[in-house]
């Protein structure tokens, strides 16, 4: 384990609870679960992209096809969990609820369902005292008084750190009106949201050849950011930020493509005709630039020291935050029990942006998280 002024903070890792498991057990439309006849583990099938592959496979699959990912015990074994972390001197975890949350329950019973999985996860973290901390789940399909008030029901959980969501919002997006009360309400309990994606982009435009012969990659390397970068570029053209100045979000995948992209929206802003017109564009207005430095945060699960130094550069060093995206993308060639790349390459790309044993690489690590997330022993 490492010393106290160099924590390592993994912020992006998952757990599906017992009761959202069962939840998932009990449907028969995505996101579900569902075992096939011969298949050795019952199979997780979440993702937009993997509902053709259900459609066309049936019932009698041959196990060499079948849809989504296979339901191992990184799941949702808090033990696993554990050794996780310990195989990876992860010192600190904030674990979250993995895609699509709540986004699919009905709303008569979203509030209730919000309630009990946060309750699994502040018992998870209660097992492990200092070394466990979470993001809760918002009910966004109840009635809005509801979705309030859980949001004063999770403020006051010990391990609470924040919500994670995702871009659909109350059905319209995050630039939706109806949400700035929510937003409002996360700003002042000082709950930072973890923005995470989960529809990417419509099926048409990966093209014929992708369900049949490109697996998961175009969904999940580009259709994933992309969705970060759309919901968040939306909330920056509807004002949200300036509306909620107190507003913090943390990006997953290091913002999707935002670093990147952040100079193009900037030049596509100040020449489009009709913003001009409509007096957007003038003096005082804040940047997208800004935005990334004063009211966002990124995660580093980036993968290479490209991206990652982009990320540096768009948000600043003190802002970025390690992860792993565990239990997703197990190492296929070796025990899943041992080393995982999503570990390795994001450590990586830190050591090689930042300089092995920096300042920068124990900032980015886990010290920004401890201060920004108020990890630290006397915090719990
Ligand atoms: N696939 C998912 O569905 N979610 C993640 O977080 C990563 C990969
Ligand atoms: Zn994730």
């Amino acid at each position: 384990m490492s010393t106290s002024s160099s924590r390592v903070v993994d912020v992006h890792t998952h757990m599906y609870p017992p009761r959202y498991v069962e939840l998932l057990e009990s449907r028969d439309t995505i996101p579900l679960i569902r075992k096939f006849p011969g298949a050795e583990d019952p199979r997780y099938i979440i993702l937009p992209a993997e509902a053709e592959s259900l459609k066309n496979i049936g019932d009698d699959a041959s196990s060499s096809h079948l849809p989504g990912r296979p339901v191992t015990s990184h799941y949702s074994s808090l033990k696993q969990k554990i050794h996780f972390m310990d195989t990876h001197k992860i010192d600190i975890s904030v674990i979250s609820l993995a895609n699509p949350w709540l986004d699919f329950v009905a709303s008569e019973e979203a509030g209730e369902t919000a309630k009990t999985v946060n309750q699994e996860f502040s018992s998870m973290c209660a097992e492990y005292p200092g070394r466990l901390f979470f993001f809760a789940t918002l009910p966004l399909t109840a009635p809005t008084d509801v979705l309030l008030s859980s949001i004063e029901n999770v403020k006051n959980l010990k391990y609470c750190r924040g919500v994670i969501l995702g871009t659909s919002g109350l059905g319209k997006g995050l630039d939706d009106p109806n949400l700035l009360p929510v937003f409002k309400a996360l700003a002042a309990n000082n709950l930072l949201i973890f923005l995470h994606p989960h529809y990417g982009l419509p099926s048409e435009v990966w093209g014929p050849r992708a369900t049949e012969e490109y697996g998961h990659v175009l969904p999940l390397a580009l259709g994933f950011p992309l969705e970060t970068t759309i919901a968040v570029a939306r909330m920056y053209l509807a004002g949200v930020f300036e509306q909620v100045p107190s507003l913090r979000m943390l990006l997953a995948h290091s913002g999707g493509t935002l670093p990147f992209l952040a100079g193009r929206i900037e030049s596509c802003i100040v020449h489009d005709g009709h913003l001009v017109r409509e007096g957007k564009v003038g003096p005082g207005r804040r940047t997208i630039w800004e935005i990334l430095k004063e009211q966002v945060y990124l995660d580093a699960v980036i993968y290479s020291e490209v991206g990652l130094k982009a990320a540096i550069e768009a948000s600043g060093v003190d802002r970025l935050m390690f992860g792993t995206d565990h239990p997703f993308f197990p190492p296929l060639g070796s025990d899943e029990q041992g080393v995982w790349e999503s570990m390795s390459w994001n450590r990586e790309a830190v050591e090689k942006a930042l300089g092995v044993g920096s300042e920068g690489m124990e900032r980015v690590m886990g010290g920004n998280a401890v201060e920004i997330l108020r990890l630290r022993e006397d915090e719990v």
